[in-house]
């Protein structure tokens, strides 16, 4: 409308840090806040941080802008902007498909376009082991798909955690227990119950063995190198979906029961293991998150556990926001952001209207929800399709944890993220359609 609201790019763009600090890592306390003003004569960005500016920087990019003819424009304009929610996650599952080393650095890329800042690597799970571990290499030996193409080296680690670090993302890693860790089972004999089938061993293999020594000592060497090749405060300690079947049906672990006082009440086994996991993993400095499922239980866990709400079929979610809250935890939301699920039409617009905090509760309450992560579970998911189900949609949810509750307009997210996916296509992401229409990608490129 106003020919002169726009000018040529210009040339500069002056970023001022207030406390420059480029060898660091992320954390919870960071502060992602910036100002950026463009005009004719003189761009600026100012942060508190780097990590400010990081984000400061990705916004000026999206500002950037190209006529038919190719020439840039930047609008001139002002922006005071600072994040809703300082844990805004994705999770990555790659355990029930491997997923190369290249398909999550591209992932991180496209977390940063998206100011997501948490990367939550559920790496072991039941189907496979590919995290090659110093301390027990034959863990990936024999529980990665295969153990010289689909594993995860200590150098490929540490290169996913520094390309994070360069665009201000947190890697948390997850390595669930008790349950989940079918694939331990090979590469550490002894680790996991029998089951038994009547008065004999059934062949099969239940939860970790929560009777024995020999499994605290495991865990206590295991979490050693694992608190000290993730560099983050925190680690995920899973925690959730306890089969008690297997441990109901053996002998030593019902011997142990009766030993300990326990009665016939499996929710106590869970416990006595988990505080001991939370011992060990404290003794090593580290705070952690759990699922909720042993919160659930009645599991007791420390003051200080994040817990991470997940189940959509135990009640609604907000109900359970409230619960975990109520009880003085900080909470994490994921439940409504399984965007492993699809469905026909625009489902990115439930992800959207989620309102984290709409649960019942004191503003006490309210000030421990942390924030969220998206969840991309790899049953159905692996490098093929990985990208376009994350992308765009996966920008739904950052938005929501990025931005003011009071930003909620259908109409208008759905003008920025079609807008947004075409800024992923010019930069090489093969991001889905949300609905019919087309992107100006032929004089695009990168
Ligand atoms: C910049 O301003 C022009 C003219 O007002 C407008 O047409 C265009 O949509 C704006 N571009 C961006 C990226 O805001
Ligand atoms: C396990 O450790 C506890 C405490 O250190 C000890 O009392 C117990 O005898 C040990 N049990 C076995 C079977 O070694
Ligand atoms: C969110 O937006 C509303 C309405 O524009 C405003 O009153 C409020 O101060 C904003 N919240 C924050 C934290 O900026």
């Amino acid at each position: 409308e106003d020919a002169r609201s726009w000018e040529p790019l210009c040339t500069e763009l002056l970023v001022s840090v207030a406390t420059p600090h480029c060898d660091g890592f992320p954390d919870m306390d960071s502060v992602e806040s910036y100002k950026l003003s463009t005009s004719e004569e003189l761009s600026l960005l100012s942060a508190e941080s780097i990590w400010g500016a990081l984000r400061g920087l990705e916004t000026f990019s999206q500002l950037v802008w190209r006529d038919e003819a190719g020439t840039f424009y930047l609008n001139r304009t002002d922006i005071v902007d600072f994040p809703r929610f300082a844990h805004r996650g994705l999770l990555l599952d790659t355990s029930r498909h491997y997923l190369p080393v290249r398909a999550i650095l591209e992932t991180l890329d496209v977390m940063a376009y998206n100011k997501l800042n948490v990367f939550h690597w559920h790496i072991v799970d039941d189907p496979s082991f590919p995290y090659e571990s110093t301390a027990f290499p034959e863990l990936s030996r024999k529980g990665a798909y295969n153990p010289a193409t689909h594993v995860y080296t200590a150098n490929d680690v540490k290169l996913v955690i520094e390309y994070a670090r360069l665009r201000g993302i947190r890697v948390i890693s997850e390595f669930d227990t008790p349950g989940h860790t079918h694939s331990w089972g090979p590469g550490a004999p002894g680790l996991l119950t029998p089951c038994y089938a009547g008065s004999v061993p059934s062949g099969s293999y239940g939860p970790v063995n929560p009777t024995l020594n020999a499994t605290y000592w495991f865990m206590n060497e295991l979490f050693r190198e694992v608190s000290s090749v993730f560099p983050d405060f925190y680690l995920h300690l899973g925690g959730d979906e306890v089969d008690f079947t297997c441990w109901r049906s053996n002998p030593e672990v019902q011997a142990f029961m009766q030993k300990m006082g326990f009665g016939q009440d499996y929710t106590r086994l869970e416990s006595f293991y988990i505080q001991r996991l939370l011992d060990i993993v404290s003794s090593y400095g580290k705070g952690y998150v759990v699922w909720q499922g042993g919160f659930d239980n009645g599991v007791r866990v420390k003051p200080d556990t994040i817990i991470h709400v997940w189940r959509e079929n135990a009640g609604a979610y907000q109900q359970e926001m409230a619960r975990v809250t109520k009880a003085g935890y900080q909470a994490l939301l994921s439940a409504p952001w399984y965007l492993n699920r699809i469905s026909y039409g625009q489902d990115w617009q439930a992800a959207y209207e989620v309102e984290p905090l709409a649960f019942e509760g004191s503003p006490e309450q309210r000030a421990l929800v942390i924030g969220g992560e998206a969840c991309m579970w790899g049953e159905y998911v692996d490098v093929t399709n990985l990208t376009p189900r994350l992308w765009p949609r996966a920008g739904a949810v950052a938005e929501r944890l990025w931005s003011n509750e009071t930003v909620r307009d259908l109409q208008d997210a759905y003008a920025r993220l079609a807008g947004f996916r075409c800024t992923l296509l010019r930069r090489g992401v093969q991001a889905q359609p949300l609905f019919t229409g087309f992107c100006d990608v032929e004089y695009g490129g990168s």
